[in-house]
């Protein structure tokens, strides 16, 4: 699958709870085709959102399902569980992201969990000025999302602003939250972000919101969280937050003990 990594580990802690962000999208089927095979997690939650394409994803824990067009898929690894996702079409579009979300230090080791929502399962409200915003966790302007975790209290959005309008929706002081430009670009006080650019949000004191707008047609994640402020220690798909348990997860998975 070729990716593009939008958040990378140098941005882990000034993030925080997010870890990784990958974009994919991809109109040729070698791109996509292979999918991710077999391979484990632990520790943190990913989220995989598909703006198109279809995916089967099955896991070890005993989950399986199809995400299609517009649909979100949220897997709580936890303590561990092995899984693929494979696509199920062999030409057209594939697109979207998967987003990783750390786990507190005392849920790393829970039960892991798994929830696929179709896109129509997807609250949608749009603005008086024509703004389309999907909420896929979280609240905005009222709105609930289909997801809502506790402890990070996520929020997802999809937004789709046309040219020469502009959207607020209120942010928690306390998150970090960043912005992933898809098609067109958008100005957030007073910088503009192109596409394919994510921007990072500042965390202002006092500040209550967010606005953003647009001087031609732009779609874009806005995703928000609150941080945890716990040590982070990651290994490829492990994240922990010591050393120690990170030598633990190996051991775990190197001799069975993940399904
Ligand atoms: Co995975």
């Amino acid at each position: 699958m070729s990716l593009t990594r939008v958040l990378t580990g140098k941005l882990q802690r000034r993030l925080d709870p997010f870890l990784m962000l990958d974009a994919f999208g991809s109109d040729d089927p070698d791109d996509y085709i292979a999918g991710f095979p077999d391979h484990p997690h632990r520790g943190f939650e990913t989220v995989t959102y598909m703006l198109a394409g279809r995916m089967r994803h099955r896991d070890s824990a005993g989950h399986e399902g199809l995400l299609g067009d517009g649909g979100v898929q949220w897997m709580v690894a936890g303590r561990g569980v092995i899984h693929s996702e494979i696509p199920e079409q062999k030409d057209g579009v594939m697109e979207g992201f998967q987003l990783w979300l750390n786990l507190p230090a005392k849920n790393k080791m829970g039960e892991p969990w798994y929830q696929d929502c179709q896109s129509a399962a997807i609250p949608e409200y749009v603005t008086a000025t024509g703004v389309t915003v999907r909420v896929i966790a979280g609240s905005s302007n009222g709105v609930d999302g289909v997801v809502t975790r506790e402890i990070t209290e996520p929020l997802y959005l999809d937004i789709h602003v046309p040219a020469g309008v502009s959207f607020s929706t209120a942010l928690p002081e306390t998150h970090n939250a960043f912005i992933y430009v898809y098609r067109g670009a958008v100005e957030v006080g007073g910088t503009q972000v192109s596409v394919q650019r994510m921007g990072m949000l500042s965390n202002t004191p006092g500040a209550d919101g967010v606005t953003l707008a647009a001087n031609e047609d732009a779609r874009l994640i806005l995703i928000a969280g609150k941080p945890l402020n716990e040590p982070i220690v990651q290994y490829g798909p492990f994240v922990m937050n010591t050393q120690e348990e990170i030598h633990q997860a190996l051991d775990d998975f190197r001799n069975g003990r993940f399904a």
